[in-house]
């Protein structure tokens, strides 16, 4: 793995594919244990957990099914700032046993936001499966059941994660160089 550069920010390698693909192998294997009685919909939040989310559905050997939901952002131009609206939520969730799909939690604030919203659908159980951790950024109390790796409040790229829309295709997880991505 060599550091790469994209819009003149620099990121070194962190998390090399074998070991995430590893990773993601040992939860499917937990959660297939866990879910033995139950069928999960599995629910992934886009953009950033598309791969994560194919890779752990490819070992996912169980009944199950997969849809993706995606948060609207827009600052508006009113004091109370930001909305959210989800979208592509068009499943009955009523009784379902739902396991969401996250790239990365850091503030927890999106996280937060999604249980909140599926609450009201009124599912039978929801858990959260995320690839990354950050738990020193947590601002809300929101539990992770399945996390691929806990990590440092740095700034990380790659395998689904994003910088100004570019990277998330890259197979390895990277790291920005310096402390702060808008420095
Ligand atoms: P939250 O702060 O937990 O609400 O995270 C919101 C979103 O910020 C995540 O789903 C990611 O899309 C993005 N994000 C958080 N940390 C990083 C990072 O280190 N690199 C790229 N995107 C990130
Ligand atoms: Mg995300």
């Amino acid at each position: 793995m060599q550091e790469i550069i994209i819009l003149n920010k620099t990121f070194v390698p962190f998390l090399e594919h074998s070991l995430i693909q590893q990773r993601i192998e040992e939860i499917a294997v937990q959660m297939q244990k866990d879910y033995a009685t139950r069928e999960p919909l599995f629910l992934g939040v886009l953009n950033g957990s598309f791969l994560f989310a194919a890779d752990l559905l490819k070992n996912y050997q169980g009944t199950c099914r997969i849809s993706f939901v995606k948060f609207t952002s827009y600052h508006g131009t009113q004091s109370s700032g930001q909305v959210n609206t989800l979208l592509g939520l068009n499943e009955d969730l009523k009784g379902q046993h739902i396991i969401i799909l996250e790239d990365i939690v850091d503030s927890g604030l999106t996280l937060h936001q999604l249980l909140l919203t599926l609450q009201s659908y009124q599912p039978s159980s929801v858990q959260v499966a995320s690839l990354l951790l950050k738990p020193k950024a947590l601002k809300m109390a929101v539990s992770v059941d399945y996390c691929g790796f806990e990590v440092e409040n740095d700034f990380l790229l790659g395998f689904g994660l994003d910088y100004n829309g570019y990277g998330r295709n890259l197979k390895h997880i990277y790291k920005l160089k310096t402390k702060n991505v808008y420095a």
